[in-house]
């Protein structure tokens, strides 16, 4: 199959000042799929004669893209996105865990399954990493889900022992002897990967984080998710509960949490030592932005995570986030940035939403670029879909500047097409 159109993805991380070699643009472009994988991109001429038999589909005015990665929501909270009124913590007690709840009915949550699935794809997204509620039977229902669109998910079930209502609550050993089967069952089973996901240290005793760290040293391939210094009176909460940890970061890294596959919501609000263990350890600081704002959480530090070389990560965290469109993610990335002085570059974001996450779970070699041998998870965007695009569009004179106006103006509506791994499904 060959998909036609404007080519365009990234080879390594943008630098503002000289953007050679980051990128690759092919203005009569065409991507070549085989097998569900990328066989190689070209000028439509060369792919045409190369392989005149293939099957054309033309998007010939719109960007083909890599399918975005968004690396932190909660399938649970597809019903608590849009929650007015509240800050982390009584977000959680009033709108989130009483949800959360429901997913103990494996009806329910299969049907939530179903909906959050179509509503990451019909956002372009094609990888998500999220967290599933407590029950075991949540985790099954979304990686079955995943499965039937063959895309990829790196997924675990939350592990939370206190501080939440009962029917919510594993315990230290049960929350281990779950995990266990579940990573059986589904890490790297097809596309799937199981994230170990102790839901924080508010919701953990030191028993059950203890038992995580115990499941990440014994499955060293698997990833692990949590949220930290989100919100202050988190922190002060988590410090209290913790009394003898030097700091929040610590508390995970003392149980053995922290390393290169160690991915972390939010991170706002860091100490100088925190962000040294973070470098040292390799561990991934994912920014949430739609949900920082949403939640009045804080303005993250990006400026100064990249240069501390501390890996980032980008997400939508839905429900507290907003949106399920890593390109309404990126523009509230900018307008956060902006108030503390970093006017992200677009290259950089949409670079980030694709082979930067990718990088940051280590699978980019298997999705966020077109690089051969990939898999065909890609994006078609019209860039001028809408009246006020199109308007703005017409005085764009460079490829940087059409991705940061598809940045602002963009979103959910600019995605007209999506493939994962070669199979169109929007
Ligand atoms: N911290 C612990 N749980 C959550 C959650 O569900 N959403 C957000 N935004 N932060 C959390
Ligand atoms: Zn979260």
């Amino acid at each position: 199959m060959i998909l036609r159109g404007r080519v365009l993805h990234f080879l390594k991380q943008p630098n503002p000042v000289n953007l050679e070699g980051s990128y690759e643009y092919i203005e009569e472009g065409a991507v070549v799929i085989n097998e569900g994988r990328i066989l190689e991109i070209g000028t439509y001429m060369d792919t045409r004669v190369k392989y005149p038999d293939l099957e054309v589909t033309d998007y010939s005015k719109n960007l083909i893209f890599p399918g975005f990665i968004d690396l932190h929501n909660h399938y649970p909270q597809v019903q608590v996105i849009a929650s007015y009124g509240t800050q982390l913590l009584e977000w959680l007690q009033k709108y989130t865990f009483p949800e959360e709840a429901k997913f103990g009915d494996q009806s329910y949550a299969k049907l939530q399954a179903k909906k959050f699935i179509k509503l990451l794809l019909s956002n372009g997204t094609t990888t998500s990493v999220s967290f599933c509620s407590v029950h075991k039977d949540s985790v099954n229902s979304l990686f079955e889900e995943a499965s039937k669109h063959n895309m990829c998910m790196i997924a675990g079930k939350v592990m939370m022992d206190r501080n939440a209502p009962d029917n919510l609550l594993d315990d230290p050993l049960s929350s281990y002897q779950d995990t266990k089967e579940l990573i059986s069952k589904w890490h790297e089973n097809g596309r799937n990967y199981y994230a170990i996901s102790p839901r924080f240290a508010i919701t953990s005793s030191p028993e059950q984080l203890l038992q995580a760290g115990r499941l990440v040293a014994e499955h060293p391939t698997c990833y692990m998710q949590t949220h930290l210094g989100e919100n202050k009176e988190e922190i002060r909460y988590a410090m209290n509960l913790y009394p003898n940890s030097k700091n929040y970061l610590d508390i995970y890294r003392e149980a053995g949490l922290v390393g290169s596959k160690s991915l972390m919501g939010h991170s706002i609000h860091l100490s100088p030592d925190e962000i040294s263990i973070f470098k040292d350890l390799e561990a991934i600081a994912v920014h949430c932005p739609t949900s920082n704002m949403f939640l009045g959480s804080g303005f993250f530090p990006l400026r100064n995570l990249i240069n501390s070389g501390v890996k980032v990560g980008v997400a939508t965290d839905v429900g507290g986030g907003t949106s399920y469109s890593m390109i309404s993610t990126l523009d509230a990335a900018y307008k956060i940035q902006q108030f503390i002085d970093f006017s992200v570059h677009p290259m950089y974001a949409f670079y980030w939403a694709t082979l930067g996450n990718a990088k940051a779970l280590g699978l980019e070699k298997e999705i966020g670029s077109f690089r051969k041998g990939s898999f065909a998870d890609l994006v078609i965007l019209d860039t001028r879909g809408d009246l006020c695009s199109d308007i703005r569009m017409k005085t764009c004179t460079s490829l940087t500047e059409e991705l940061f106006v598809l940045q602002t103006l963009g979103g959910n509506h600019s995605v007209k097409a999506v493939y994962v791994a070669g199979e169109r499904s929007k």
